[in-house]
């Protein structure tokens, strides 16, 4: 398989853009980061995307009239840097069908909670004031909605006693790295298939030969 382009979007630290490159570094990943947008200047994603080399530019949202006009000079930057898939990797903007339109499910999200529960901000800190045993992150495809696209993988951690809410996004982060690069992985060996149901219905991802379970064992 060829390797397959990738265009990161991030808003923060960039620790799923870090582990997105080293898997590209040590070759457990056949793919390349075309390039790294992101929204926020200084962001510790920028100086990752330095250190590795990679194309890097930050875009502020607020510089721009709307959404829609923000995601078309992502779409332009990211056109031009013949990137086929989009990653959103510690990403906090809502994206416009301008974007989705332009790579239709070719847009991946890692979000900090087993969706469809805890969608938006702060999964980890939703998960803990819910009082679930369990919780986890999910890969995604990203639709119109919030966190709501076909889910492409997950990874279940424990909630431990004693637990506050820095600790248990510390546990799910480490999953996160984990699920989004084998998540990368199958679209890099064209292993994701979608299943369109009835009209309506939920389009459901199948991975051939891969668990799209991750159970992490106790902490
Ligand atoms: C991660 O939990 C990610 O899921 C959320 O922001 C956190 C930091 O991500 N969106 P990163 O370290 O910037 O990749």
């Amino acid at each position: 398989m060829a390797t397959l382009k990738l265009g990161v979007l991030c808003s923060g630290g960039g620790t799923n853009l870090q582990a997105i490159l080293d898997a590209c570094a040590s070759g457990a990943l056949n793919a390349r980061v075309q390039l790294v947008l992101c929204n926020k200047p200084g962001a510790g994603a920028l100086t990752r995307a330095e250190r590795a080399g990679v194309p890097a530019e930050v875009l502020s949202h607020s510089t721009y009239a709307d959404r829609r006009a923000y995601d078309a000079a992502l779409v332009e930057r990211l056109r031009a840097a013949d990137v086929e898939l989009v990653v959103l990797a510690g990403f906090m903007r809502i994206v416009t069908p301008v974007l989705l339109e332009a790579f239709p499910d070719r847009v991946v999200n890692i979000h900090p909670a087993l969706l469809p529960a805890f969608p938006g901000l702060d999964g980890p800190g939703q998960a803990l004031a819910y009082g679930v045993a369990i919780a986890g992150c999910t890969v995604h495809l990203v639709d119109a909605g919030t966190d709501t696209g076909p889910i492409i993988a997950q990874a279940a951690v424990p909630v431990l006693d004693g637990d506050d809410r820095d600790a248990l996004a510390a546990r799910i982060l480490v999953q996160e790295h984990a699920l989004l690069v084998r998540a990368l992985s199958w679209f890099a060996e064209g292993r994701i298939e979608l299943l369109r149901g009835d009209p309506g219905a939920r389009v459901r991802v199948r991975v051939r030969d891969a668990h799209r379970a991750q159970l992490a064992a106790e902490a």
